[in-house]
């Protein structure tokens, strides 16, 4: 039978989800998760506050369950994610020296992208770095203490310490072409194409609404592709699923040859970060919803 991965892999793509380790064991989760998916991102358990949760103290116990559980499954891995000011270690946040921040950003970077090199497709190698409804970056640590440059930083620092893997930039509300967000990262990406800083992919997380994704949201991914980077769709959710919506979605991706793969952020509505919102594929008894349907007549 046709499921999400097997739809999209003619294509040259994938359809993958978000995962929480603590899930695996439940066994009608992994069912779904191996029957539907070819492409997996840790929910949470590459992030900062997960992996160094103190200065040098490195943990990557869950996240290499999920690792494990993906190499046996013939699934790849999104690593998710580096440099974010959210799910951030207060003894990171707390840094005022700039060349303190540096070093312990760069070591972050090098010493988590080294004990997965080899297996994972791309990363996040910057989340969420501009502000809403701006063309400016978003207050952080590392916006304060090192500047706009710590982007490209992160960026160079990342490609040497796994050449193999795919780096990209990933946020939320840059699906709409004409908002400032959208504009000053696309202005980001420009510049590093130009300059040659080392960026191969943006990632649109895509946690819509009711209505789904902007008019323009087809635009928004040529317009990034058309600089010479892949874009990706990375968390989608929408609130209360509609079949409409989803397809819209899926359509815009397909219409992109550089759209290479749509991730959904979690499998079932039990499993969302908006659970109350019904946004997933799935419904909480991991029956197929009619936006999953919706979905594979898309694809
Ligand atoms: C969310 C997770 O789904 C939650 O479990 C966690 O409590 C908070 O983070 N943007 C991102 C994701 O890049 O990492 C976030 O994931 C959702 C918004």
């Amino acid at each position: 039978a046709a499921t999400l991965g097997t739809q999209a892999v003619p294509s040259g793509r994938y359809f993958g989800t978000a995962v929480a380790a603590g899930r695996l064991g439940d066994s009608a989760y992994s069912t779904i998760l191996d029957r539907e998916f070819n492409m997996i991102t840790p929910e949470n358990e590459m992030k900062w506050d997960a992996t160094e949760p103190s200065r040098g103290s490195f943990n990557f116990g869950p996240a290499d369950q999920i690792v494990s559980h993906a190499t046996s499954h013939g699934q790849q891995l999104r690593g998710h994610t580096l440099v974010w000011h959210s799910q951030l270690p207060t003894w990171v946040s707390g840094i005022t020296d700039a060349a303190t921040l540096r070093s312990v950003m760069n070591n972050h970077i090098t010493t988590t992208m080294a004990h997965f090199k080899g297996k994972i497709h791309s990363w996040d190698v910057v989340n969420e770095a501009f502000a809403d409804g701006s063309t400016q970056l978003r207050s952080s640590v590392f916006q304060k203490v090192l500047g706009e440059g710590f982007i490209e930083e992160a960026f160079r620092t990342a490609r040497a310490a796994d050449p193999a893997a795919k780096l990209c930039y990933n946020d939320y509300n840059i699906e709409n072409w004409t908002d400032a967000k959208t504009q000053g990262l696309y202005a980001m990406v420009r510049d590093f194409k130009s300059r040659g800083v080392p960026i191969d992919c943006v990632g649109f997380q895509s946690h819509f609404g009711t209505s789904g994704p902007p008019a323009s949201f087809g635009t928004t991914l040529s317009n990034f592709a058309a600089l010479g980077v892949d874009v990706q769709i990375t968390e989608l959710d929408i609130a209360t699923a509609p079949p409409t919506a989803y397809a819209n979605t899926v359509k815009a991706c397909l219409n992109v040859s550089r759209c290479t793969g749509i991730t959904v952020w979690g499998i079932r509505d039990s499993d969302s970060w908006r659970s109350a919102d019904n946004p997933l594929l799935f419904d909480s008894g991991g029956n197929p919803k009619p936006a999953y349907d919706a979905v594979i007549s898309a694809l």
